[in-house]
């Protein structure tokens, strides 16, 4: 069964776990951290009771950014990922978010597939913005509310 929890700063040793099987993007103080800040919304999807992706939600007045966002490789092409954007689309709409931000790799295709079903466009360039030397993408959601 699949379900979404939100995360607190209790869970902080399975977010660091997810990042460093998945995109190796924070360490474990950068995660304490993220939990202290005000404004951030850690939400988990959940199989049978397992936490198996995780989103980071950072929310500024009527806008919010995707900070962190990531499956499990096992559990990915399951649905899982729409599943957990859908469910944050309509927590942002619920709190009267009118634009919804993120930063992707442009060498990260699949990614940006994802998030192009979702209309996200690229809205700017941030080259040399990853360690690897590739350029980070500003990708843009706009909202209705209601
Ligand atoms: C991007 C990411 C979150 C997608 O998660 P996911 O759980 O695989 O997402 P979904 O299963 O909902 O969709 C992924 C693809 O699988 C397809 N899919 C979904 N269910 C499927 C099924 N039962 N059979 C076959 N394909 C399926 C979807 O159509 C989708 O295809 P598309 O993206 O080419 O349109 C995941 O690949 C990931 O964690 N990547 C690494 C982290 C990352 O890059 N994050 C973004 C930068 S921060």
């Amino acid at each position: 069964m699949i379900s979404i929890k939100h995360i607190n700063e209790r869970d902080v040793d399975l977010c660091f776990e997810l990042d460093s099987n998945t995109i190796s993007l924070w360490s474990k103080r950068q995660w304490t951290n993220e939990f202290k800040k005000e404004g951030t919304k850690v939400f988990g999807i959940l199989l049978s009771n397992c936490v198996v992706g995780i989103c980071v939600l950072d929310v500024v007045l009527d806008e919010a950014q995707i900070n962190f966002f990531a499956v499990n490789h096992k559990f990915r092409k399951k649905g899982l990922g729409t599943y957990l954007m859908n469910y944050l689309i309509k927590e942002c709409k619920k709190l009267n978010i009118n634009k919804l931000f993120l930063e992707v790799s442009h060498t990260n295709s699949s990614a940006e597939k994802f998030y192009s079903r979702f209309d996200f466009s690229t809205v700017g360039i941030r080259r040399n913005y990853y360690k690897d030397g590739s350029d980070a993408l500003l990708k843009e959601k706009k909202l209705t509310t209601k």
